[in-house]
């Protein structure tokens, strides 16, 4: 298998998570003989300093040219007063509309070894495997007009959609819960808002398509409590952009750490990769990142743009077992250290690696 992937660490612990995502990756192209080859590129806040701009044209056409893109995470607290359109972000949101990947598939599945560090009870989190598929293209985040009218003391965003960009995330979310347990439920407040409305009535008119899923609706609201309550009775969940952000972040909880979530965006030209996670100012550069979100995210790879589904099953299997054996980076040994081992961002993808290598072995011998 040949894979051309572009890799824009960027900012914070960026770099320290994509780099063990990529010896993953380059461990499983060693030994299953696959021609992977890295480029990197700038993106973000490191983009702004070098380049004076968030997402530079090379950037760019790179990405174009690439069959899949690595992100790490973008953002620092020294770009904080600048306007959304100049800060790091923009170089994200760019990035996205460019390669025009719409489903943001965000896995969140829970680790037994991990149930213990959850604030919920383990009896509640045991066993959660959802799909999120948040809609990346559309709603506040690009919807025009958007103005802070200074002199007014006014400010707006426009939170639109066209039935056309429902339906067809609406497609890929119903096409996953088939693969799955066939039961999908769509987030709105169509309670109050009109764009809402347009949205489950687009659902609904796309499920006649799909007669052996099973559909139903939740208020964004009560969304958030009841992936808290009763995680494990969500298979597939498909929402809008700004939801999607929110309930996502929200699903760290269940797996113990938000370093835990990996994605990929699919439906456009150039598939991006990406953890969930942000560039985590706080503990960037102190080797205390948790890369297991970004190995994830190399899985994904593996399996929508490498059609490698073993590999990327085998790379999940690996992260499991490091956790059974009982490494865990800090975020993942809070509380009771009795029987863990606490490593560094390195040691914890060594560790990955290692299992994969032995893993690997195993299947050919
Ligand atoms: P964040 O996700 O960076 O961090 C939230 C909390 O989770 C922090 O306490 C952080 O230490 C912890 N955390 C996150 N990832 C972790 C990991 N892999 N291992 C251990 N702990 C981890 O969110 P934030 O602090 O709100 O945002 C920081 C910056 O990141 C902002 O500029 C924001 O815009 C940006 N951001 C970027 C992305 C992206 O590039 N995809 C995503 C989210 C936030
Ligand atoms: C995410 C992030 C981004 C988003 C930001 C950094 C633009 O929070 O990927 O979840 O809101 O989409
Ligand atoms: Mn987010």
């Amino acid at each position: 298998m040949k894979l051309k992937i572009l890799v824009t660490a960027g900012d914070g612990i960026g770099p320290e998570v994509t780099n063990e995502a990529v010896a993953v990756l380059k461990e499983i192209a060693a030994q299953g003989g696959h021609d992977f080859s890295f480029d990197e590129k700038r993106i973000g806040g490191v983009a702004i300093v070098q380049d004076g701009t968030p997402l530079p044209k090379d950037t760019l056409d790179a990405a174009l040219a690439s069959d899949a893109v690595l992100l790490g995470a973008v953002g620092g607290n020294e770009f904080n007063s600048l306007a959304p359109d100049k800060r790091p972000e923009a170089g994200l949101l760019q990035i996205r509309a460019a390669l025009g990947g719409f489903a943001n598939l965000r896995p969140c599945f829970s680790f037994k070894e991990l149930t213990v560090n959850s604030p919920l009870r383990p009896e509640i989190v045991e066993g959660t495997d959802i799909m999120f598929v948040r809609e990346l293209l559309g709603g506040l985040y690009f919807g025009k007009p958007r103005e802070w009218n200074k002199e007014k003391g006014e400010s707006w965003n426009t939170m639109r959609y066209t039935r056309e960009e429902v339906a067809r995330v609406a497609r890929i979310a119903f096409k996953l819960a088939q693969g799955r347990r066939k039961k999908l439920t769509s987030v709105d407040k169509a309670n109050v808002l009109e764009v809402s409305q347009l949205w489950r009535a687009t659902v609904i008119e796309v499920a006649a398509e799909f007669p052996d899923v099973t559909l139903e609706h939740q208020y964004v609201d009560a969304m958030a409590i009841h992936i808290m309550n009763r995680p494990r009775d969500f298979d597939v969940v498909v929402t809008e952009n700004l939801f999607g952000d929110i309930l996502t972040d929200e699903s760290g909880v269940i797996t113990g750490s938000l370093g835990m979530l990996p994605s990929a965006t699919i439906g456009g030209k150039v598939n991006l990769y990406e953890p969930v996670h942000g560039s985590a100012p706080d503990i960037a550069g102190k080797g205390l990142a948790n890369p297991l979100g970004a190995i994830l995210t190399a899985a994904l790879i593996l399996r929508h743009s490498g059609g490698l589904e073993a590999e990327a099953a085998l790379v999940e299997a690996s992260v499991r077992k490091v956790l059974e054996q009982g490494f865990r980076t800090p975020d993942l040994a809070r509380g009771n250290k009795d029987g863990l081992t606490v490593l560094s961002t390195k040691q914890m993808g060594a560790k990955v690696r290692e299992t994969v290598k032995e893993q690997l072995s195993a299947v050919s011998h």
